[in-house]
């Protein structure tokens, strides 16, 4: 690894740790869910570079539908298996695509976006949804951000009511 890599990925980490702190902070007095999941996406948009939408998808009715987000207007209903949070729902783990017009069936909400990673939400073993971020970069999400991301969205789960 590189000098300038391992600054890169030491200021990552510690980006994903500060996030971690600030979000158990600012959901520690509230369980809604619609409440926590709106205060998590607008936290996380405000303070990650290179994004231009993140937001949850809902399980509901064996169908994926648009909950709280931040970024321009977007699809409201996502089949189980299309695109890729339906994808991510399907397979019940985490899906990075680094362009996502290689990848088969995506659903393009905003023409801006050019990578995207999913995160499914899963509370007692049931999927409850997925988190959605995109960004107009390529390859703008690694292995860090995968991980990063999933120790946020363990930390929404464990601090909001998911039933
Ligand atoms: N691109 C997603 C659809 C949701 S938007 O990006 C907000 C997909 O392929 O599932």
């Amino acid at each position: 690894m590189t000098k300038l890599e391992k600054s890169i990925s030491t200021s990552k980490t510690d980006l994903y740790r500060l996030l971690n702190t600030q979000i158990k902070s600012l959901l520690a007095n509230e369980r809604d869910f619609i409440a926590n999941a709106a205060n998590f996406c607008s936290l996380i948009y405000h303070t990650m570079p290179d994004l231009n939408w993140i937001g949850f998808y809902i399980h509901k009715n064996g169908k994926l539908f648009l909950g709280p987000f931040q970024g321009k207007p977007a699809c409201i209903r996502i089949e189980i298996g299309k695109g890729v949070c339906g994808k991510a729902a399907e397979i019940q783990k985490t899906v990075v695509v680094e362009n996502v017009h290689e990848f088969p069936g995506h659903i393009a909400c905003d023409p801006q976006s050019n990578s995207e990673i999913v995160i499914p939400i899963i509370h007692e073993n049931d999927l409850i949804g997925v988190l959605d971020l995109d960004s107009p970069v390529l390859g703008r999400f690694d292995a860090e951000d995968q991980t990063g991301l999933e120790v946020l969205v363990q930390s929404f789960i464990t601090l909001t009511d998911c039933t």
